[in-house]
């Protein structure tokens, strides 16, 4: 369960009261309880107990130095998608023998990076990527192991733009020519194989679907295996599903009960990259609301935090619960109450500029503050500066106590790689300050 509770009349995470944190750090602010992220960490592993999976955290849903650490310390490896998320990782103290390496366009210099500390596996998802891969290991005298990406063709029932694992999907090769990489990259000299991964998409909450193309990944390996003595990961993604409106959103013991069966002495150890589901509800923003208004039939109330703060419901439609953190208590989870239904909007200039549309809300003023809840995934690490907003501060509460883990931006950093003076120049031509 996350942390956030309303009592004595305000909305607190963990103990502290989160307007008197407002009124300290400032709005919009991301704020993040520690306690959630060990929590889930620990009790993912717990369901899966026995299996011992490899617990690889998906950097990608919230990739906060303080987090990674948390997460470091709570036994979690990593699935990494850049040279940037490898640095990070490395920085929060992370074993490079539990980091995977995830993405379908790997640079030649991310390869040789993540090669170099010697990252447990690298997700490869085609042809020209084992090729180059192979390549650049080659050159490196290095031998890194190789899980082989499929696509198993299988519809998680998610959105769109977050569905990965069927066919028309960028991600991944079919099974056929899954087992025709995997036996290009056995022939490779520089490359191991250790596994295969799959993964079918984000904020699944049907857990037959998993079940499904674990199933399929399990026979490719075990087709194989009689051929790859090294062959011992069967790595089965993120994806899993959080609660943010009514979703029946599966326990951790749900997709531990579906996916026991399949794995089960398989003879293969279980990876899997969950991002949402460890941080997603582990997090809420606070924004104050700055103007009312109305126009025609429809009430807006504008706050102070935008779609380059939370892009989420304009890019997916994605939906979060939010009520004022002082005040009357919010309805029951998956309830919405009856207030008079409101537009929340925010300062930027964009129609596509908004939190939640039709949601019943009780009445604010100006200055009011607003908790939007289940921001700790894919939440500042999608933030933008658009239209010249620095990015929020994210603190990190554990107990009754918080720390700012990242300060707000200030409108010096968001300038300064601007450079209007710089001299035009002829292609190939130095100038002053080029390195010699
Ligand atoms: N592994 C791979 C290869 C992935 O592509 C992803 C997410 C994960 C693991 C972690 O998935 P999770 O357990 O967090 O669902 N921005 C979107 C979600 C994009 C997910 C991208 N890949 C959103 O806000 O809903």
């Amino acid at each position: 369960m996350d942390q956030f509770t309303h009592t004595n009349g305000r909305l607190h995470c963990e103990q502290v009261p989160l307007d008197a944190l407002a009124g300290e750090v400032g709005t919009p602010a991301y704020v993040y309880s520690a306690t959630t992220m060990r929590d889930h960490a620990t009790r993912l592993k717990e369901a899966f107990a026995g299996l011992d999976p490899l617990v690889c955290y998906a950097v990608k849903a919230n990739s906060n130095l303080a987090v990674l650490e948390l997460l470091a310390k709570a036994g979690c490896g990593f699935d990494i998608v850049s040279g940037g998320e490898l640095a990070r990782v490395l920085l929060a103290g992370a074993d490079p023998a539990s980091v995977v390496f995830s993405g379908v366009g790997k640079s030649e210099a991310e390869m040789k990076a993540a090669m170099e500390v010697g990252v447990l596996m690298f997700n490869v998802e085609s042809e020209e990527e084992l090729d180059v891969l192979g390549a650049v290991a080659t050159f490196l005298g290095e031998k890194p192991g190789v899980a082989i990406r499929v696509n198993p063709d299988v519809d998680p029932k998610t959105h769109r733009y977050i569905t990965t694992g069927k066919k028309e999907n960028k991600f991944g090769v079919d099974l056929d020519r899954g087992e025709a990489l995997a036996r290009r990259a056995l022939a490779h000299d520089h490359l191991t194989l250790r596994g295969i991964q799959c993964h079918i998409g984000s904020q699944i909450t049907d857990v037959a679907p998993y079940a499904e193309a674990v199933a399929r990944t399990r026979d490719l390996a075990l087709r194989l295996k009689a051929d790859a003595p090294h062959l011992e990961y069967l790595n089965m993604g993120g994806g899993y599903g959080i609660f943010y409106k009514d979703e029946k959103a599966p326990a951790f013991s749900d997709y531990a009960e579906a996916i026991r069966p399949v794995v089960a002495d398989c003879g293969l150890k279980l990876v899997m990259e969950p991002g949402r589901i460890i941080v997603g509800n582990a997090g809420v923003m606070l924004t104050r609301v700055v103007f009312n208004k109305t126009s025609g039939a429809k009430k807006f109330v504008i706050v102070d935090a935008g779609m380059n703060d939370l892009l989420r419901p304009s890019l997916y439609e994605g939906y979060h619960r939010m009520w004022p953190v002082v005040g009357e208590p919010p309805p029951p989870l998956g309830e919405e109450g009856d207030h008079d239904p409101v537009d929340v909007v925010g300062p930027v200039c964009e129609s596509g500029d908004f939190l939640a549309q039709n949601r019943p809300l009780p009445t604010m003023v100006r200055g009011d503050l607003l908790a939007v809840m289940s921001v700790g995934a894919y939440t500042a690490v999608m933030g933008s500066n658009y239209n010249d907003r620095p990015r929020p501060p994210e603190v990190l509460v554990d107990g009754d106590r918080y720390a700012v883990v990242r300060e707000r931006e200030k409108h010096a950093d968001i300038l300064g790689n601007e450079r209007p003076d710089a001299p035009y120049r002829a292609i190939g031509e130095a100038t002053e300050g080029d390195a010699s």
